[in-house]
């Protein structure tokens, strides 16, 4: 070959033709050399060499860097038997543990959605081969068909109807008044914390999200404006509250307001009652095999599942309803869960449940409604301001379970489960999953029966495994003091009811 004219200053377009070797292909053809123009050639390559050189190194010092101490994580599943083929591992790696010389050794499997429609089958019992499809990808969604037997329904009812179920919301929560004045707060501080848009107005959505948020008391925006129109609190009749308005309203005025009109349980946020079931050691056969059942199908380490929250089960009576809610609170760094509060600091001032995983039992086919209803599935962004827009607000499951996304009618026997958090891309729990909010639609005819079996992890790695230890160290403790092996059920761990509104 010959090589091409390197330092032809001139015009490209007028390089003549190459002259056409003689046909002696073996043969190495002597090149004609310019000195002036192989040196330049020869410099060229050295600095490209050079700069490809550096470049290299470069790169190998920021791979070295960014590895080093602090960001992996050598995570494994010890105690998972790995059966699924589609786990989400996270790369595997064989740095040093990580900069507090903590080593996972957990890490938290995700079921994989593919797209919604996709079916997958799963070995959940002997015998019998389940289908799991995809409902939405906003949540991760799936849908389980004969999860449970008809006779395993019959005996969770019954199992609870013997328990006895209590009213799963109080009315109006006594002692805010008390709170208000010891705290202090003057008018212009309590318009600041109301108006979250700090517009410097209080609109009417803001007054409903705190009233549903702090006293579990759904008003509409009728509700709301005949408040108002009561207290004479708008006397311009917008709909807005400005804080020169605020300020000539009486602090309590609006709670004793609502306390003389009295609230109906279907002004509450749930509308239902229920009670707790333990799974573990010594609970009835069929509890425990659905806690089985539930740690293969979430395929997540079974100390995990074996130390959350007890089986819900939940009775709606004909005009019951639970409005749209997330299961599990948004994670911050002054959070501490709810159930792992025993390992956490008891400083810290806010007490969520962290709830990973639900998994919704359907104990019976409704007769009318009764859907749980997600809102906001799939939609392209998730926007809080748009829940409640012109008079439709989408969280209210008596009003508007017809313009949600997605409802799943309760089947017999049928099992939804759905991710509350998405993955932090390292094996652990991530930001909380806006798009998980659901709710219970009215039950319009007949009774509806489901149950909750929640996976609680701590998005904070360190104190769930943190409580671990501590749960297994007080476990062997027991045992010691007892003879045998036992831990504490988490009837003992998680106190009453949890669930409260996030
Ligand atoms: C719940 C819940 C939905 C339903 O109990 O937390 O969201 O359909 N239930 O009852
Ligand atoms: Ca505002
Ligand atoms: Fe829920």
């Amino acid at each position: 070959m010959i090589e091409p004219q390197c330092c032809d200053d001139g015009d490209e377009h007028e390089t003549l033709p190459l002259p056409t070797l003689p046909p002696m292909p073996r043969e190495r053809v002597p090149l004609q050399k310019s000195s002036i123009c192989s040196r330049s050639y020869f410099m060229v390559v050295m600095v490209f060499f050079h700069v490809y050189i550096i470049n290299v190194i470069v790169l190998l010092l920021y791979v070295h860097y960014n590895n080093g101490p602090g960001d992996v994580l050598a995570t494994q599943n010890r105690d998972q038997a790995s059966g699924g083929s589609n786990h989400h591992k996270p790369p595997e790696s064989h740095q040093q543990p990580s900069y507090s010389g903590f080593q996972r050794d957990m890490y938290l499997p995700r079921l994989e959605g593919i797209r919604v429609g996709h079916v997958q089958k799963v070995s959940l019992v002997p015998d019998k081969v389940h289908e799991m499809r995809t409902l939405s990808l906003k949540p991760l969604l799936f849908e389980i068909p004969g999860f449970l037997s008809e006779e395993e329904c019959r005996v969770v009812v019954q199992l609870a109807q013997l328990k006895g179920l209590m009213e799963s919301q109080v009315m109006v929560p006594e002692g805010q008044e008390e709170l208000t004045e010891q705290l202090n707060l003057s008018p212009d501080e309590i318009f600041n914390l109301l108006d979250l848009n700090q517009d410097g107005q209080l609109q009417l959505q803001e007054i409903l999200t705190h009233s549903r948020v702090r006293d579990g008391i759904w008003l509409t925006p009728e509700n709301l404006r005949e408040i108002y129109a009561g207290l004479k609190a708008d006397p311009d009749g917008n709909g807005l509250l400005s804080l020169e308005e605020f300020r000539s309203l009486d602090s309590n005025a609006f709670q004793r307001f609502l306390q003389q009109r009295g609230v109906k349980s279907t002004q509450l946020v749930r509308n239902s009652r229920h009670t707790w079931l333990y799974q573990g050691k010594g609970a009835h056969q069929v509890l425990r095999d659905l806690k089985k059942r539930v740690t293969r199908l979430t395929r997540l380490p079974s100390a995990l599942v074996d130390l959350s929250e007890p089986l819900q089960v939940v009775r709606y009576e004909q005009g019951g309803h639970y409005h749209a809610h997330h299961d599990s609170g948004p994670v911050y760094p002054e959070t501490a869960c709810t159930h792992t509060r025993l390992a956490a600091n008891t400083s810290t001032p806010f007490e969520t449940s962290c709830r990973y995983i639900t998994v919704l039992f359907y104990l019976n086919s409704v007769e009318g409604g009764g859907e749980t209803a997600f809102p906001v599935a799939d939609n392209r962004t998730y926007e809080e301001v748009s829940l409640i827009q012109n008079d439709v607000d989408l969280m209210d499951t008596r009003k508007n379970c017809d313009k949600s996304n997605l409802r799943v009618n309760p089947t017999k026997g049928t099992a939804v489960l759905w991710y509350n958090y998405l993955s932090d891309g390292q094996g652990w729990v991530g930001e909380q999953d806006e798009y998980s909010l659901h709710g219970g639609c009215v039950v319009t005819r007949g009774t509806k029966w489901v149950a909750n079996n929640w996976i609680n992890i701590d998005p904070d790695y360190q104190r769930q495994a943190r409580y671990q230890q501590l749960v297994s160290q007080q476990g062997e403790e027991d045992a010691e003091d007892e003879g045998e092996q036992s831990q504490p059920s988490p009837e003992q761990l998680h106190t009453a009811d949890s669930h409260r509104e996030l």
